[in-house]
């Protein structure tokens, strides 16, 4: 298999990476048999407890990448959707989906996405038990799963065996990037958009092909068809083939498709297994990372807080939209802020950012009005006298207005950071409930945690991954 425009020597390599992967990363005949039984006798379970119930239930599917075969085999679960009545009130279909769930599988424990949905065990394989409505109309969905039966239905028509080993390294691929996955931790490719343009371009090398070239943001048209419309700040477009109302890349950021086109013309031009490979994150310790500091000359500046009783699809926007918050509010203070990044744990949410300098100047320099106004009298008679708050002037700028240097009360990051937080907007369940004492602190007298080692890495860790190829 060769695409377009790469050498036939880096084509020939590529193909015999893709085979060796594909064959490590293919379930073996055995298991894709054990998982289709284990995907029946789940839906007859389910159907005849819905029978013992009389539960409203409409129909019982297994949907996902278990139905398809295009699971990864260390991260398969098995998505199973109990349809029910579009006329059922929201509370049944939450109290009767996870009943059933609850009826057919071990070790139950409820979880939440956009949707409540109940994980448990079937046959020693994980199952997401997910209620939802039974539709006729996926452009009008009433829940955010009801789309998911006729994607299925989509995607099963168009896959053919050579697709699916397509679509498994695909995913394999995005994987080792670190940008597999629509979580809002995440900001990936889910699963579904992968399928998706894998079947567009026909392979993995026909999609790396075509995605050597794009530029973010990335809009991708139905042939024939108007390309749909280009919400701001999105990374890529590609409307649902069940929905074309719904862009199935929403959850990307331009950052990791930025990353995902950069990898594409690296692999196409020095192909190595190394794209495929899940890379294991080393601890990043505050030691290490002071001592980049000391190299850089610069100065991080920590913000702890609570973690709010939430789940990281929930959390993760508002942890990122207060992280943005505190480096604008550095900035606007004159720090000459360097980058920001952030991360959260079971405990704590933490921001961290780095600053050219931990102080910022003595004199800050206060604009006056210009000459000739009335107002001119006020402001010499609040800086005209000699005082410790004046540095230098009253003096006249430039451009004929009055102008003066006076001293700043706190210099400190830390400082000026703790006195601002209280008006900071950090969203929505980040907000302390009372105003409290603020944990801000200089990275050497900062808690070492998961969060922080983590919000650490992504501010001074940052480089291309297979620039490092051995
Ligand atoms: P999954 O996230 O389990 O995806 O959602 P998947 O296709 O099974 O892929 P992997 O292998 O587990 O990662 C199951 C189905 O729910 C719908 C899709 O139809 C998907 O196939 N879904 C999920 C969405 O429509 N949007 C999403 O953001 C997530
Ligand atoms: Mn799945």
């Amino acid at each position: 298999m060769t695409a377009a425009d790469e050498g036939p020597a880096q084509a020939a390599e590529a193909d015999t990476i893709e085979r060796e992967v594909g064959a490590r990363i293919t379930p073996s005949a055995d298991f894709l048999a054990r998982v289709s039984e284990v995907r029946a006798a789940l839906v007859e379970r389910v159907t005849a407890a819905a029978k013992a119930r009389s539960s409203p239930l409409v129909r019982a599917l297994v949907a996902g990448s278990a139905a398809r075969g295009t699971f990864l085999q260390d991260r398969l679960d098995v998505d199973l959707f109990l349809l029910f009545p579009p006329d059922l009130p929201r509370e049944r279909l939450r109290e009767e989906g996870l009943a059933l769930g609850r009826a057919v599988l071990s070790e139950p424990e409820t979880r939440y996405a956009e949707h409540p949905y109940l994980r448990g065990k079937f046959e020693g394989f994980t199952v997401d038990a997910v209620p939802g409505f039974a539709i006729t109309d996926p452009s009008h969905p009433l829940s955010p799963v009801d789309r998911t039966p006729f994607h299925q239905e989509y995607l099963a028509g168009r896959e053919t065996p050579e697709i699916v080993r397509q679509v498994r390294l695909a995913k394999q691929f995005f994987r080792s990037l670190g940008v597999y996955g629509s979580e809002a931790r995440t900001e990936g490719f889910s699963g579904y958009l992968v399928e998706l343009v894998v079947i567009r371009f026909g392979s993995l090398r026909h999609l790396l092909v075509a995605a050597r070239d794009w530029r973010v943001p990335v809009r991708l048209a139905e042939p024939g068809k108007e390309p749909p419309r280009l919400p701001a700040d999105v990374a890529l477009v590609l409307a649902d083939p069940v929905d074309p109302n719904r862009n199935v890349a929403s959850a990307l950021s331009r950052r990791n498709l930025g990353l995902f086109i950069l990898a594409a013309r690296a692999y196409l031009s020095r192909p190595s297994a190394r794209f495929f490979e899940v890379h294991a994150t080393l601890p990043f310790s505050k030691e290490a990372a002071l001592a980049l500091l000391h190299a850089r000359g610069t100065h991080v500046t920590v913000a702890v807080l609570p973690r709010p009783d939430l789940v990281d699809d929930t959390l993760y926007p508002q942890v990122r939209k207060a992280a943005r918050a505190v480096a604008d509010e550095l900035s606007r203070s004159d720090f000459a802020v360097l980058g920001e990044a952030s991360a959260a744990d079971a405990s704590s949410v933490v921001i961290v950012v780095e600053l050219a300098h931990p102080r910022r100047p003595q004199v800050r320099v206060q604009d006056g009005p210009p000459a000739g106004i009335d107002r001119v009298g006020h402001f010499l008679e609040k800086w005209g006298a000699k005082s410790d708050q004046v540095l230098q002037g009253p003096y006249v700028r430039p451009d004929g207005s009055l102008g003066v240097d006076a001293r700043r009360a706190e210099r400190d990051a830390e400082a000026v950071l703790r006195a601002a937080f209280p008006r900071l907007s950090l969203g929505k369940d980040l907000t302390p409930k009372e105003a409290g004492p603020c944990d801000v602190r200089t990275l050497g007298e900062a808690a070492e945690t998961p969060a922080l080692a983590e919000a650490l890495r992504a501010l001074l860790a940052r480089r291309l991954p297979w620039l490092d190829d051995p």
